[in-house]
């Protein structure tokens, strides 16, 4: 057996192997953003992953971009997220909540009162929105004042202790993907003048405030921090994305994380995108653990383990189909194919129904 199958300490925890299972957009959430009650099997049933990071969840009502993800800002869902975590908990499982603000990809309609989506600058992304009425293009956002950027990591920091309320083991920053903090940080969605736009020191800080706030209510080392420095997803541009990533990997060091999470290529796309960026570069700046995400196999993940170039692998659309990844992973079993149709919104079916080997 190869490492990635072994029990490995995580900060303050010991995991049962090295395979995590990623944060996966699922769209089951009720009205209220509350996390449906079928996401009690739907973890527990994954929990013989080493990790789970719970799909990303709003950290505001104005955070929120899709049709019914779930939150963690109100009581209400923090009840609903305590039996999820007592469930993955009873199985052996370690279980952390993706923290998540969409900036500007979102629509009004998804909003609060209707107002406009949020983010640094008042640029639009291009691409579709899918809301109650259907696809929309996405909308002209409206630039964040600088008054109200202390509100949005009081957010951050109100969600992270709701988290620990709703029985999670810690928290990620979501700093992918082209949502909220990754706007910020790059020059193609950030054309603010102020403190949090123009150098890349100031771009970057909005992100470590919220980090810090976050850490302040965990600790570094229960929290953990998602970048996709390669990644076009969401029409996000940075004209130096090495230098932005290089020094804001750098500054992560000081609130001594428990571990970077990086979406190695295009998110749920190929892993091979042009740009010559160096991503070893950021694993020998970090100090703390490496996952590593994006197409991996079980012969890439043991291989990636197996070499120090990851302490874990986190999988994602695998684990949608496989509640039992890791066994079928150790056992070299044939994995089953998702249904593409089920992926987003609806019940049980695609979500709950997908058999383990040998139940
Ligand atoms: C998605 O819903 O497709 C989605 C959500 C969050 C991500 C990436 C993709 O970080």
């Amino acid at each position: 057996m190869s490492k990635l199958f072994e029990a490995t300490t995580f900060g303050p925890y010991q995991l049962q192997n090295r395979i995590v299972m990623a944060p996966l957009t699922r769209s089951r959430a009720l009205d209220g953003d509350i996390p449906s009650p079928l996401a009690i099997e739907y973890y527990e049933q994954r929990a013989s992953a080493g990790l789970i990071i719970a799909e990303a969840t709003q950290i505001s009502p104005q955070g929120k971009g899709y049709i019914s993800t779930p939150g963690i800002y109100n009581a209400a869902q923090v009840q609903a997220w305590r039996p999820i975590t007592s469930a993955v908990h009873a199985r052996g499982g370690r279980i952390f909540l993706q923290l998540w603000h969409v900036g500007r990809i979102s629509h009004s309609s998804l909003q609060p009162d209707g107002a406009l989506p949020v983010a640094p600058s008042a640029i639009a992304a291009q691409g579709q929105s899918y809301t109650p009425e259907g696809f929309k293009p996405l909308e002209t956002p409206r630039a964040l004042e600088l008054a109200e950027l202390p509100g949005i990591v009081a957010q951050y920091k109100h969600a992270a202790e709701l988290a620990k309320e709703a029985g999670f083991d810690g928290v990620e920053v979501h700093g992918a993907n082209g949502y909220l903090l990754d706007q910020f940080l790059r020059d193609g969605s950030n054309h603010r003048t102020d403190a949090y736009g123009g150098s890349i020191e100031n771009r970057a800080r909005l992100m470590l405030e919220v980090v810090e706030a976050v850490v302040s209510v965990w600790g570094g080392d229960k929290v953990g921090i998602r970048l996709s420095p390669l990644s076009p997803f969401n029409d996000i541009k940075d004209s130096t994305p090495q230098a932005t990533f290089s020094y804001v990997v750098e500054q992560l060091n000081r609130f001594n994380l428990l571990y970077l999470h990086l979406v190695e290529g295009a998110t749920g796309g190929p892993r091979d995108v042009d740009g010559g960026f160096d991503l070893s570069e950021l694993r020998r700046i970090f100090k703390g653990l490496y996952i590593a995400n994006n197409g991996y196999d079980k012969a890439m993940a043991e291989t990636a383990v197996n070499e120090g170039k990851a302490d874990l692998v986190a999988f994602g659309r695998p684990f949608i189909s496989n509640p039992d990844l890791v066994h079928r992973l150790a056992t070299g079993a044939e994995l089953a194919a998702l249904d593409p149709a089920t992926l987003y919104g609806g019940g049980a079916k695609g979500y709950t129904d997908y058999p383990a080997l040998s139940a």
